[in-house]
């Protein structure tokens, strides 16, 4: 089988990585990919935002299956596009991944099929956010999020009225996220431990994958600003077999059925980020697609192939029940430019990337890297993931900073702290 991975961060390093080592595919290309993947695979250059762009390279390829990494092109409508050339997709239709790409969309559907979630508002009138604000409906923090998507950047948790009504006002009337400012959900703040919970869907049925913990503050002890993701480990020991359970019991299905009574059934990765809270697992938003840097810990957790799992959620009926999955530990390190999330330098040469006992114990997944002269230098934030396993998070922890120690460029920055949460 030809296989398309459409996407060029780590996360869709980690996916072309795994295929790359099944039996079912003979080929694994990705679009547009970056220098880091090219090392491996065959990139080829695509707008994955245009997806006529993607479908011309589909016919080209003579591809298989495409399976499709970041929101970008969902939301563009690329499954629809590729389905209605009679192309097989996996991921979801456009107005399924509304589920991520309006927050307005999910609460509204969550609210209809009982999923456990904060509860909220959606305004689309500055005057009605401000009225809610002055309320004090929800109590203080209280959570201000663009309707649409945002880059990761549009959520604030605004200790007082007066940091809300600014997070309010930037992105209503400074429109600082466009269009995807136009309408604000407003929420009550949810305490607890966040966690990611990711299945893989035919719209009915779902096959469960490792859970996994994200660090999004840019600094350790979670302090800083937000970022795309720091690191992450698999897999979360908040998710026992029995919250598992409950997770697709009062969660996945429901949502399912809701969308598929919406029209709208889901193909694909489902990506639910949960708060663990003393009254049980509670969504704090759905993602179309596998997290970033989660996938880098979950995707070598798996002791099975993923393919023909993606060949049934895109087409067929999946197995239900949870994936195999190894008994090792995995903890994915960051390696980011300085500066990110702020202003960062790129074109920083990458040394240690070719050290053998980098190779022996760890796999690098690259996002932010170009080719300069057949040498890797930076080109973006978040730069790669040093990924390790172990028989526990502290030996997973000790390999994979072992492996990124051998790594440097200028300006490089990590947290320190991956996986500590794990440990306790
Ligand atoms: P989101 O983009 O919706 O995942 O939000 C980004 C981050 O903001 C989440 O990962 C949480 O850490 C935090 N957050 C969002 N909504 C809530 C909430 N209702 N209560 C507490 N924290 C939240
Ligand atoms: N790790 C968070 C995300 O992928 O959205």
């Amino acid at each position: 089988m030809r296989v398309l991975v459409v996407g060029g961060g780590a996360r869709e390093h980690a996916l072309c990585w795994k295929l790359g080592g099944e039996r079912g595919a003979s080929e694994i290309v990705c679009a547009p990919g970056n220098a880091g993947i090219a090392r491996d695979f065959r990139c080829l250059p695509a707008d994955a935002g245009r997806p006529a762009d993607v479908v011309a390279l589909v016919e080209r390829e003579r591809i298989d299956l495409t399976v499709v990494g970041p929101e970008g092109p969902l939301t563009a409508g690329l499954v629809d596009s590729l389905g209605a050339a009679g192309h097989r997709a996996c991921g979801p239709t456009r107005l399924a991944a509304e589920i991520e790409s309006s927050k307005a969309f999910a609460k509204r559907l969550m609210a209809a099929c009982g999923v456990p979630t904060a509860r909220s508002v959606t305004c689309t009138a500055l005057s009605d956010a401000l009225g809610v604000l002055r309320d004090e409906r929800f109590g203080y923090p209280v959570v201000v999020k663009a309707d649409g998507l945002a880059a990761g950047k549009g959520v604030t948790v605004a200790l007082d009225r007066a940091s809300a009504e600014t997070a309010v006002g930037e992105m209503m009337v400074d429109r600082r996220f466009g269009d995807a400012g136009s309408a604000v959900v407003i929420e009550e703040y949810l305490r607890g431990r966040e966690a990611s919970f990711f299945v893989l869907t035919d719209g009915v049925r779902a096959r469960v994958l490792p859970s996994a913990e994200d660090h999004k503050r840019a600094f350790d002890g979670d302090g800083g600003p937000n970022t795309g993701g720091m690191g992450a480990f698999a897999a979360s020991p908040l998710v026992t077999e029995a919250m598992a359970d409950r997770i697709l019991d009062s969660i996945v299905e429901p949502a399912l059925r809701g969308l598929r009574g919406e029209g709208r059934p889901y193909r694909g990765f489902l990506y639910c980020g949960l708060m663990i809270t003393d009254d049980g697992p509670k969504v704090v938003e759905f993602n179309a697609r596998l997290g970033d840097p989660e996938a880098q810990v979950v995707l070598p957790a798996l002791d099975e192939d993923l393919l023909p799992h993606l060949w049934n959620a895109a087409g067929g009926a999946i197995e239900p029940g949870a994936f195999r999955v190894r008994p090792d530990r995995y903890v994915g390190v960051v390696l980011a430019s300085g500066g990110y999330p702020g202003a960062f330098e790129t074109g920083k040469a990458i040394a240690g990337l070719d050290d053998p006992a980098l190779r022996d114990g760890a796999q690098v997944f690259y996002a932010g890297v170009a080719d300069r002269g057949g040498a890797l230098v930076t080109a973006g934030g978040r730069v790669l993931t040093v990924v390790a396993g172990g028989a526990g998070f502290a030996e997973a922890r000790e390999a994979a900073y072992a492996a990124a120690s051998r790594i440097s460029f200028e300006g490089m920055h990590c947290r320190r702290d991956i996986g500590m949460r794990a440990i306790g």
